[in-house]
């Protein structure tokens, strides 16, 4: 099977030195293309700005911002069979994006922001038939709400609550803890472990070994 990943942050440009970005430090995304590698299927892995080795055997697309990874994305989800959007893309991006460094100004200063697309919603208007379309969902609070909310509301198969108000899992750090929850009802605990051992329990739910 062909499985398309996305992991790692966006980088929305301000000016030519500044960015807005967000903690994802693409650990879970390169988890989940290795554990896909390793089950024998065919990765690719579409990131944004990391500092993570490539892995091997595993087809990369760097890109950088939303729009970027937006594109990337649509252009290889024809021809995947299993889609896991685990990049954690930025919702929004400034409406002005400065040609030269800006000068400091005298008071505050405010940013106009305006929204990005947002790639999972736009891949379940085109989801084919047999296509899983799968989701993570990074919340501090109300975690099953918020998740179940969004596989519905992105027409997802499954998706991959992910608290991530305590320290010892979720944006860089080393190990998560996730509740897989599908559109048929189903809801698997995956308790606290490394993300590599996370990543291959989830592809082992999701392709029903
Ligand atoms: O990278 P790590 O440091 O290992 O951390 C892992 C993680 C916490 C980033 C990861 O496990 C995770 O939860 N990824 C999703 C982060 C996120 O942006 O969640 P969200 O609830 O804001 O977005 C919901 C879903 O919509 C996600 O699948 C996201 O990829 C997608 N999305 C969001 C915004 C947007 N404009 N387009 C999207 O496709």
């Amino acid at each position: 099977m062909k499985i398309l990943i996305s992991a790692g942050p966006t980088r929305e440009k301000i000016d030519p030195v500044r960015f807005l970005s967000n903690r994802s430090s693409g650990k879970m995304g390169y988890a989940l293309a290795e554990a896909v590698r390793d089950a024998g299927h065919e990765a690719i892995l579409i990131s944004g700005p990391v500092t993570l080795p490539p892995p091997a055997m595993v087809e990369l697309i760097k890109v950088e911002s939303a729009a970027e990874m937006a594109q990337a994305v649509k252009q290889q989800a024809r021809e995947a069979d299993v889609i896991i959007m685990a990049a954690a893309v930025a919702d929004y991006r400034p409406v002005k994006v400065h040609t030269n460094k800006m000068k400091k100004q005298a008071g505050n200063l405010i940013l106009e922001l305006e929204r990005t697309e947002d790639i999972l919603a736009s891949l379940g208007k085109i989801k084919t038939d047999g296509q899983l379309l799968v989701g993570f969902a990074a919340e501090t609070n109300n975690v099953i709400e918020y998740a179940t909310d969004k596989l519905k509301r992105k027409n997802l198969d499954w998706i991959i609550a992910n608290d991530v108000s305590a320290s010892d899992r979720g944006f860089a750090t080393e190990n998560n803890a996730v509740t897989m929850i599908s559109a048929t009802g189903r809801i698997i605990e995956l308790p606290l472990d490394n993300k590599y051992n996370i990543a291959r329990s989830i592809i082992a739910h999701l392709l029903n070994y």
